[in-house]
């Protein structure tokens, strides 16, 4: 399932789709003119000047030149593979997605992947891990751009290049694991609470999977289904992998991050090529769409808050295999841009202002990154559905147009005319209801309790769960210069709970203050650890 075995659907060029590069007997030129000397330049004697007219050493030193394309500005980091993806049919009668149903294969191609380090950093950094699928439907390209924690650090997208600024090395030294970046990613998570839920998973074990193919993925958003009556049902897509999670501790991790700091994506591809494919199961927990999207007092449109399994559990609906390695690094995992606005007919986004900022945010990037706005022609990212679209020309233009009239319906070249209010397999949003409003800047009371969803996923946690997020909260925040914002963290922990707090005032050297709101009734919750295992709670 490489780039070079996708079909030229779509596309009217006249020109193979599937052209493979460098599979000729001879060395060329980029236009196909053979070589015969690509070592030496051409000078004036053997000894002299080079000459301004050796237009194969330009050709080969300027291509060179512009080998590198910007990393990511998040998730720069990562490791892919293809696979397939197969449904049960079970989510059948709360969807149409096609590939949804029963039996329906569909290629996936997947990136795992750290949020802050650049390109070449560790892989098994303390850090939350990107999972994004995408489906090559034949409706289309679905993209789940997901998460291994499953929720995030903010309430709003506007916030998002704030905190990213927040964690990133500082613009003066650029030093990743400097004091005054950590004084920063504390600062930024104590002051916007709303960060406390995830903040408390990046210090569990869960900050420090033991391998890509053993951890979790979330979709964090809620998201809308509709079936083919146009019946919606609220979700969020679970991926749980069928090796079970699995994390390092603190000493292995940073061990594995000096000896092999390519640890994760070794792993990857040492397991796929050894035939030992990874596995992952899709579910969705499933909400009624009553409209003011609440669910037993949880607001859904918070990214901060998850809901309980106890409270909703995860149905199956389908099963990813992982059986390919990419065949070339940056024409695949390089190049492929996901985005949460690659949707299908049967799934929509809800109104959770973060993702609302995420369908502007990865188009826009991408154009900057992959170099003008055609990169959907790129092998890796052309859909698998036939294409006939009527975007035009632009940098790195591949197809070669038919036609005079890129408008619809025209009367010039037979456009087709648009079927109004006919469902031909079209994506429609679902006409949801829009509560009228004023307009406002500010965060609905439902986003403004900070403290329980941490409390609770704190006492789901084993005693050893407990002691390694202990000690990574001590360390963490024993790199920070400024005693007042340990201080403030401290301050947020005894919001979580009292022994957690003190542990860590101690490992730090200050007092442990007392809580300033009351802490959140909420039972232990076992099911919390996503993994359905009991323990002994002594
Ligand atoms: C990249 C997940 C929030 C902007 C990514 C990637 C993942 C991801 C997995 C890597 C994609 C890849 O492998 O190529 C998430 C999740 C979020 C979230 C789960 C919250 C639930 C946001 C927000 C923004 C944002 C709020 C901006 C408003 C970006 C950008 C990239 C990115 C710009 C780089 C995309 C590229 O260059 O291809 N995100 N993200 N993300 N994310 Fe997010």
């Amino acid at each position: 399932r490489g780039p070079d075995t996708y079909s030229p659907t779509g596309q009217a060029t006249g020109v193979p789709q599937d052209r493979v590069a460098q599979d000729g007997a001879y060395l060329t030129t980029a236009q196909g003119a053979r070589l015969h000397d690509t070592d030496h330049s051409l000078k004036a004697g053997p000894r002299g000047p080079v000459l301004l007219q050796d237009h194969h050493l330009r050709e080969k030193i300027t291509h060179f030149d512009h080998e590198r394309i910007p990393e990511r500005v998040v998730h720069a980091r990562g490791a892919a593979a293809h696979g397939v993806f197969r449904g049960y049919g079970s989510a059948a009668g709360i969807t149409k997605a096609g590939f949804l149903a029963e039996g329906v294969e569909t290629p996936v191609y997947v990136r795992f992947s750290t949020v802050l380090g650049s390109r070449g950093s560790a892989d098994t950094v303390r850090d939350t891990r990107g999972f994004a699928t995408k489906f090559y439907t034949q409706e289309g390209v679905f993209d789940l751009v997901g998460n291994n924690i499953p929720v995030f650090f903010i309430q709003d997208a506007i916030k998002f290049p704030d905190i990213i600024h927040a964690g990133k090395p500082h613009p003066d030294r650029e030093i990743p694991q400097a004091q005054s970046a950590h004084d920063t990613f504390w600062d930024f998570v104590t002051l916007h609470t709303e960060a406390t839920h995830h903040t408390l998973w990046n210090m569990s074990d869960r900050g420090i999977p033991r391998s890509y193919r053993m951890m979790e993925g979330f979709g964090v958003h809620t998201f809308r289904l509709v079936n083919a009556e146009g019946a919606t049902t609220l979700v969020k897509f679970h991926w749980k992998p069928r090796l079970g999670v699995h994390s390092l501790v603190w000493e292995e991790a940073q061990l594995t991050g000096g000896v092999d700091p390519d640890f994760h994506r070794r792993d990857l591809a040492d397991a796929i090529e050894a035939g030992a494919y990874p596995e992952w199961e899709l579910g969705v927990q499933t909400f009624p769409d009553t409209g003011d999207h609440m669910f037993e007092g949880i607001d859904l449109l918070d990214p901060t808050k998850i809901v309980p399994e106890e409270l909703a559990p995860v149905r199956p609906i389908g099963l990813m295999t992982l059986d390919a390695n990419p065949s070339n690094y940056f024409a695949e995992t390089e190049q492929v841009a996901f985005h949460p606005g690659h949707l299908v007919p049967g799934i929509d986004v809800t109104d959770d202002p973060l993702l609302h900022g995420r369908l502007f945010s990865y188009l826009d990037t991408q154009i900057s990154r992959l170099g003008g706005p055609n990169f959907a022609q790129l092998p890796i990212n052309r859909t698998h559905a036939p294409v006939n679209d009527m975007l035009r020309d632009g940098m790195h233009q591949t197809a070669v147009h038919r036609g005079v009239a890129p408008y619809r319906p025209n009367s010039a070249d037979g456009g087709c005319p648009f079927l109004a209010g006919a469902d031909t397999g079209a994506y429609i949003e679902v006409p949801a209801e829009v509560p009228a409003s004023r307009k406002v800047r500010e965060a609905p009371a439902t986003f403004d309790d900070h403290f329980s969803q941490p409390r609770l996923f704190w006492l789901s946690m084993t005693p050893v769960e407990r002691e390694h997020t202990i000690a990574a909260y001590t360390f963490e925040l024993g790199k920070c210069w400024e005693t007042g914002i340990k201080e403030r963290a401290l301050r947020v922990l005894a919001n979580i709970d009292p022994e957690l707090c003190s542990r860590v005032a101690t490992g730090l050297g200050l007092p442990a203050p007392e809580a300033t709101v009351p802490l959140a009734d909420v039972a232990p919750s076992p099911a919390l650890s996503q993994v359905g295992q009991e323990w002994p709670t002594d």
